[in-house]
C-alpha cells in the first residue's frame, strides 16, 4: 500500500527524478558527491563518517527540488567497527539468538555513522568448498540457512527500522549463486526446479517472512537466464507469490554483466530487461549516456513507479524523511567493553572441536612453541571488513599474557603460501626443548571471501609440512585451523592429537581462541559444513538424494572388479554402487560435526503419539519429540542437539536426512534437561514441483526422526503420518 507522502512524491515526480531514485553508485570521489547527489541520484555507498553523510543528505534534502534524502548502504556483513566471527563461523555457534545480538551489534554501530542499508544477510546455501564466498554464508543446510537469515534481518532491523539502532538488511543472492559450475565465484547454475523450491528459494522465503527489506540479486545465470533479467524468480514467485514489498536491487554492475552474460546488445536494452524482470535498484549507476536514453518510450512507466514507491517507502520506514541526518557526536567509531565481549564469546561459540584426544584443554606449561603462520598473525578478521574495522591481535600475543609464568617462544616455521623464508627445521628445532606446542595454520582472509575460489583445499604452502614435521618430535601438540571454509585435511589429521577449528573470529579472535586452549571457554560450535576428504569429493553434503545403487563402503580401488562386463546382480551389491573407487564413503567431517570438553548422554527418544491424521497435519496438528540430555561430566559445557528427519518413501526422490530443528543449550556440571521439538507440517512437507508452479505438500508415510548431537550419534522414533 503507498502511503500518501510517497503517492505525493511520485505524482510530482519528472522521469529523470524517478530515475535517479533507482540507482545506488559506489562510493563517489568526495570531490564528485555533492554533484552527484544534486544530480538526483537516490542512494550511495557510506561516504566513511556521520559528518561526510550529514552532508551528503544535506545536499539531498536541501539542494534537489523534492528534498528526497538519500539512502546509504554499506556491506556491513559481519560487524561495522567491532567484527564478530565470519558469517559461516557465526552458523558454526548454532546459536540463533546470539547471531540475532551480533546483527544488532552491527547495526548499531553502523547507522550511529549514518548506514541506513547493509548488503546482508548472505543466505545462499553453500555445497562446494572451492567457491570462496562459503565465508560468507551459513554453509550447506538449508535449515541452518533459513533461522539464521531470518535472524539477521530481526537484528539488523529491529522492531522499527527508524530506530537509531535499526538498519535495512538486504538477503542475497537472489538465487542458486552457492551452485556455481566447477565452485568458480560467478559461474553458471544449471538447477531444476525441485532443487530451486527446495534447497536455494527456502532461505530466502523465510528473510521475506522475517521483513527483509531488500533482496540482492545474484550474479549467475539459473537455467540460461542471468538473474538480473530473470522475471520469473524476480517477479512472478518473489514479488507476486511471496508478496515482496520491499526492493530488488542489483548486484555491483549486474546489469551490466548482461552484456557478456550474451542476453543484451546494448546497456539500454539491459537496462530495460532488468526493470522488466523486476530489478528496482541498479547498484552501480548508469553512465548519464545510457541515462540519457532510458525514456518513457523505452522502460513501461508503471513498472518504474512501482519501483520509485518502493526505494520512497524504504526511505519512509527509516524515518529519513522525518530525520535524515545522524548526531556526528554519538558515532560509534571504536569496541565498547560490551562490544568486544559479545563477539569474543561468539568467537568462542563458534569454535569446533574436530578432534581431541585428551590434550585440549592445555594447562599452563613451563614452555610452549607457537608455530605456524597463524602464531602471531593478526589476520583474523576475515573476509569482508573495511579498514576502518577493528583490528585483532595475534594468539602469540594473547597467550603471553594469559600465561606470564609460561615461557612462550614464537617460530612461525612457514609462511602461509609458502615463500623462501620457510625455515621448518627452526621450528622443529624449538619444538624439541618445549612441554607442548601449539601449530596455528590456515588460510589468510584473502584467500575466501569473493573472486577467492580455490581448486585445491588443502592448507595452502607449506603447512601440512610442518605439522608433519612436528608430530614427528613426540611433544604433546594441538592443531588450531583457521579459515574461512572447509578445508580437507587428509594429509595431516590423523597425526595431529586435537584440532580447533577457529574459522575468522574477528576482533577479540585471539582472546576467544585462548580461552578456548585454555579451557576458560568450552568450545561446542558444530560444522555448518562438511569437510571433504579431497577435492574430487566435492560437493559432498548430508543433505543427498539417494541413487538407486547407495554404497555402503567405498575406497577399494582393485582391479578384479574392473571388469565391466559382469553386471549381474551379485556385483551390483559392491561394485555396481555409488562411490569412488579411491575414496572412503562420505566426508572427513560430517556436517554438525563437533565436540566439546564436556560429555553427555541421551535418553531415548519420545513422541507424544506415533500416528498423525494427514488432515489434522493440515489443520496445524503437531507432535512434540522430546529427548533427555545429561552434562556426565565435571565441566560446565553446550551440547547441541540436531533433528533430522528421514521420509523413508515420498513422490520425489528425498534427501537421505534433513535438518529441520537444532537447539544449542548450556549445561551445569552433572545438570540434566528434557529438550522439545515440535514436528509438524513444516517439518514434514516439501516442495512438490510440476511444470507450471510448487506446492508444499505433507505426504502420507512413515518417517524416521533422527537425534542427536551429531549425525553419526542420533537415535530414532518412528512417526506415521496415515
Ligand atoms: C558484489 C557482491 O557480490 C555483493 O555481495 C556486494 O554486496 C556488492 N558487491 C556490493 O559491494
Amino acid at each position: 500500500m503507498t502511503s500518501p507522502r510517497v503517492q505525493q512524491l511520485i505524482d510530482g515526480m519528472t522521469w529523470a527524478e524517478k530515475l535517479g531514485q533507482l540507482q545506488i553508485v559506489f562510493r563517489p570521489r568526495p570531490e564528485d558527491a555533492a554533484a552527484l547527489v544534486r544530480a538526483g541520484i537516490g542512494s550511495t555507498f557510506w561516504p566513511r563518517s556521520a559528518a561526510a553523510t550529514n552532508a551528503l543528505q544535506r545536499e539531498a534534502v536541501e539542494h534537489t527540488r523534492l528534498g528526497i534524502p538519500l539512502l546509504i548502504g554499506l556491506d556491513v556483513i559481519h560487524g561495522q567497527r567491532t567484527i564478530a566471527p565470519v558469517p559461516l563461523a557465526m552458523a558454526a555457534t548454532f546459536d540463533a539468538p546470539l547471531v540475532e545480538d551480533l546483527a544488532r551489534l552491527a547495526a548499531t554501530e553502523a547507522r550511529s555513522g549514518g548506514v541506513t542499508w547493509t548488503f546482508s544477510p548472505m543466505i545462499d546455501v553453500s555445497r562446494d568448498p572451492r567457491w570462496g564466498r562459503v565465508v560468507e554464508g551459513f554453509g550447506e543446510d538449508v535449515h541452518v540457512n533459513a533461522v539464521l537469515g531470518a535472524a539477521m534481518v530481526r537484528g539488523y532491523q529491529g522492531t522499527d527500522l527508524a530506530a537509531a539502532d535499526s538498519i535495512a538488511a538486504t538477503a542475497k543472492h537472489f538465487v542458486a549463486y552457492g551452485q556455481p559450475e566447477g565452485g568458480r565465484d560467478y559461474n553458471a547454475v544449471d538447477v531444476s526446479t525441485h532443487r530451486l523450491r527446495n534447497v536455494y528459494l527456502e532461505p530466502f522465503r523465510a528473510a521475506v517472512d522475517a521483513g527483509a527489506a531488500a533482496v540482492m540479486a545474484s550474479f549467475n545465470t539459473v537455467s540460461g537466464i542471468p538473474m538480473h533479467a530473470n522475471r520469473h524468480l524476480l517477479t512472478d514467485v518473489l514479488k507476486s507469490e511471496w508478496g515482496f514489498g520491499g526492493i530488488v536491487v542489483g548486484d555491483a554492475d549486474g546489469v551490466r554483466n548482461l552484456l557478456p552474460h550474451g542476453v543484451a546488445e546494448d546497456m539500454v536494452q539491459a537496462v530495460r530487461m532488468a526493470y522488466e524482470a523486476g530489478l528496482d535498484v541498479e547498484m552501480g549507476g548508469a553512465p548519464s549516456d545510457v541515462a540519457a536514453a532510458l525514456t518513457p518510450d523505452v522502460l513501461d512507466g508503471a513498472r518504474i513507479d512501482d519501483a520509485v514507491a518502493r526505494v520512497l517507502a524504504l526511505k519512509e520506514s527509516l524515518g529519513l524523511f522525518e530525520n535524515p541526518y545522524v548526531d556526528e557526536d554519538a558515532e560509534l567509531v571504536a569496541p565498547t567493553a560490551a562490544a568486544r565481549e559479545l563477539v569474543r564469546g561468539a568467537a568462542a561459540r563458534a569454535a569446533v572441536l574436530l578432534k581431541n584426544d585428551g590434550t585440549l584443554p592445555l594447562s599452563a606449561p613451563a614452555r610452549v612453541l607457537l608455530t605456524g603462520p597463524y602464531a602471531d598473525s593478526t589476520d583474523h578478521l576475515g573476509a569482508w571488513t573495511q579498514s576502518f574495522a577493528a583490528p585483532s591481535g595475534s594468539i602469540a600475543g594473547e597467550l603471553s599474557a594469559r600465561w606470564p609464568a609460561t615461557e612462550v617462544q614464537v617460530v612461525p616455521g612457514v609462511s602461509f603460501l609458502g615463500d623462501g623464508s620457510d625455515d621448518i627445521a627452526a621450528a622443529v628445532a624449538a619444538a624439541r626443548i618445549v612441554d607442548a606446542i601449539v601449530i596455528c595454520v590456515g588460510e589468510p582472509s584473502a584467500l575466501s571471501g569473493e573472486a577467492a575460489s580455490r581448486s585445491d583445499l588443502r592448507l595452502p604452502g607449506r603447512q601440512a609440512d610442518l605439522i608433519r614435521a612436528i608430530a614427528g618430535c613426540g611433544i604433546p601438540f594441538v592443531v588450531v585451523l583457521a579459515n574461512g571454509r572447509p578445508l580437507v585435511v587428509a594429509d595431516w589429521i590423523d597425526e595431529a592429537p586435537a584440532v580447533l577449528e577457529v574459522w575468522h573470529g574477528g576482533t577479540e579472535a585471539p582472546a576467544a581462541i585462548v580461552d578456548v586452549l585454555t579451557g576458560e571457554r568450552d568450545p561446542a560450535g558444530r560444522l555448518p559444513m562438511s569437510f571433504p576428504r579431497s577435492v574430487g569429493q566435492v560437493p559432498v553434503y548430508y543433505a543427498h538424494e539417494n541413487t538407486g545403487r547407495p554404497a555402503t563402503t567405498g575406497g577399494a580401488l582393485e582391479l578384479e572388479h574392473a571388469d565391466v562386463g559382469l553386471h549381474g546382480p551379485d556385483n551390483v551389491q559392491d561394485k555396481y554402487t555409488s562411490k569412488y573407487l579411491d575414496a572412503e564413503l562420505g566426508p572427513e567431517f560430517d556436517f554438525g560435526h563437533g565436540s566439546g570438553y564436556a560429555t553427555f548422554t541421551h535418553g531415548e527418544p519420545r513422541l507424544t503419539v506415533a500416528e498423525l491424521k494427514l488432515e489434522r497435519v493440515h489443520a496445524g496438528e503437531a507432535v512434540t519429540l522430546s529427548l533427555d540430555v545429561t552434562n556426565t561430566s565435571g565441566r560446565r559445557g553446550d551440547e547441541v542437539i540436531q533433528l533430522f528427519i528421514e521420509d523413508l518413501v515420498a513422490s520425489v526422490a528425498p534427501p537421505v536426512r534433513r535438518l529441520v530443528a537444532f537447539e544449542r543449550r548450556t549445561f551445569e556440571p552433572g545438570a540434566r534437561a528434557v529438550i522439545e521439538f515440535s514436528v509438524g507440517q513444516e517439518q514434514l512437507g516439501f516442495w512438490v514441483t510440476d511444470g507450471v508452479g510448487a506446492s508444499f505438500r505433507v505426504e502420507r508415510g512413515t518417517f524416521h526422526l533422527h537425534i542427536g548431537g551429531a549425525l553419526k550419534h542420533t537415535q530414532f522414533v518412528e512417526l506415521r503420518v496415515i
